[in-house]
């Protein structure tokens, strides 16, 4: 077996040892075809012996195996995918217990400072300014819980047909408001409808929008984007899709998310802020996947971060529309 047909010198080098040590050898290679190009390769290599049993050459088979494991990659992707939503679900449903009793026992903190202030004039001045304190805190963290049931439960989404563009625009230009970013809109014409909670995907685009923004401190181009595609096959950490789909795309040009980070950002109470809850993304994506749709994320430090969200697209409506009232002429 000539060295050059092995991407790696090594192999051959191996397969030949075992040759002449009188076994056969058989293993995963890459193969340089005559092209040119490195493909994965199953390589078995026999003996051929004569009448005598004396070693005469050697035989050698290949398969092309790019396929294959191409198959295994797709699987190995999926099983992945499913054991990170199984764990932001199991996730989700002990912080929703947490938030729970939590928020019990704040009733009771709660309900004592009041009771506290209302012996103000009993008090000393001090143990009056650390009772408010003790109630502002508690009511923050009250919020807190209340965010995180509601992310826990995630209320079933109130469906109804809606075209993306005006609430797309809304939630962008909200999250800029007080930044210094450009913004660029660019939603398609013709967007096709989808089935949602406009409430709930309200909550999606501005928590994806505010993250940008809050990754562009010192300034930055944020570009969101609405278009109709026939399908989406993404890479394959996301279902793909074979029917129309709304593809809304959310890029920044902020720091991007480091490689380490980007696996645990959709954990609830993943955050890298010192002010964050890290509920942001958890929430976006508990509502994307209760709307049929998918998410996925790019980042890089150099070009910043991409956030791609697709959701079914409602079909389109027969292409003659019916005649409004005013339209019909009574003929007679
Ligand atoms: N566009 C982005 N650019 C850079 N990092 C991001 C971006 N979006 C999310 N992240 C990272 O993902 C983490 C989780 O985001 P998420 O929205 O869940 O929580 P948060 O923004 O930290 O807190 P909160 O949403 O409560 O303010 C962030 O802390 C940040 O590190
Ligand atoms: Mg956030």
């Amino acid at each position: 077996m000539p060295a050059a047909l092995f991407a790696d010198k090594a192999v051959a080098a191996k397969i030949h040892e075992s040759i002449r040590a009188g076994v056969s050898w058989h293993g995963e290679a890459d193969i340089k075809t005559r092209d040119g190009k490195i493909i994965p390769a199953f390589v078995r290599a026999d003996i051929i012996r004569d009448n005598a049993g004396n070693p005469i050459g050697i035989f050698g088979v290949f398969s092309d195996i790019t396929e294959r494991l191409a198959a295994q990659r797709v699987l190995a992707e999926e099983r992945e995918r499913s054991a990170r939503a199984q764990r932001l679900e199991s996730l989700g449903m002990l912080a929703g217990g947490v938030a729970h009793d939590f928020g019990n026992l704040l009733t009771i903190i709660i309900g004592n400072a009041g009771i506290l202030q209302s012996m103000s004039a009993t008090l000393p001045a001090g143990a009056v300014k650390r009772t408010n304190e003790i109630e502002s805190a508690a009511w923050r963290a009250q919020e807190l819980s209340k965010n995180l049931l509601a992310f826990a439960r995630g209320s079933a989404p109130q469906l109804q047909r809606i075209t993306l563009g005006p609430l797309i625009a809304e939630a962008a230009q909200g999250a800029v408001r007080h930044a210094s970013v450009e913004l660029t809109l660019e939603v398609a014409p013709d967007l096709a409808a989808v089935k949602a909670d406009p409430v709930q995907l309200d909550q999606v685009i501005s928590n994806l929008c505010v993250n940008a923004v809050q990754a562009m401190s010192a300034g930055g181009r944020l570009r969101v984007a609405a278009a109709n595609a026939a399908g989406w096959q993404g890479p394959s950490s996301g279902s793909p899709f074979d029917r129309p789909v709304v593809i809304v795309t959310i890029a920044d040009s902020g720091s991007g998310i480091p490689a380490e980070v980007l696996p645990r950002i959709w954990e609830p109470f993943f955050t890298t802020k010192s002010k964050g809850t890290g509920l942001g993304l958890a929430t976006v994506y508990a509502v994307v996947k209760k709307h049929g749709g998918n998410i996925t994320v790019e980042s890089s430090r150099d070009t910043g971060t991409t956030f791609m969200l697709t959701l079914p697209a409602i079909k389109s409506e027969p292409a003659t529309p019916a005649l409004a009232a005013d339209d019909v002429m009574l003929i007679g």
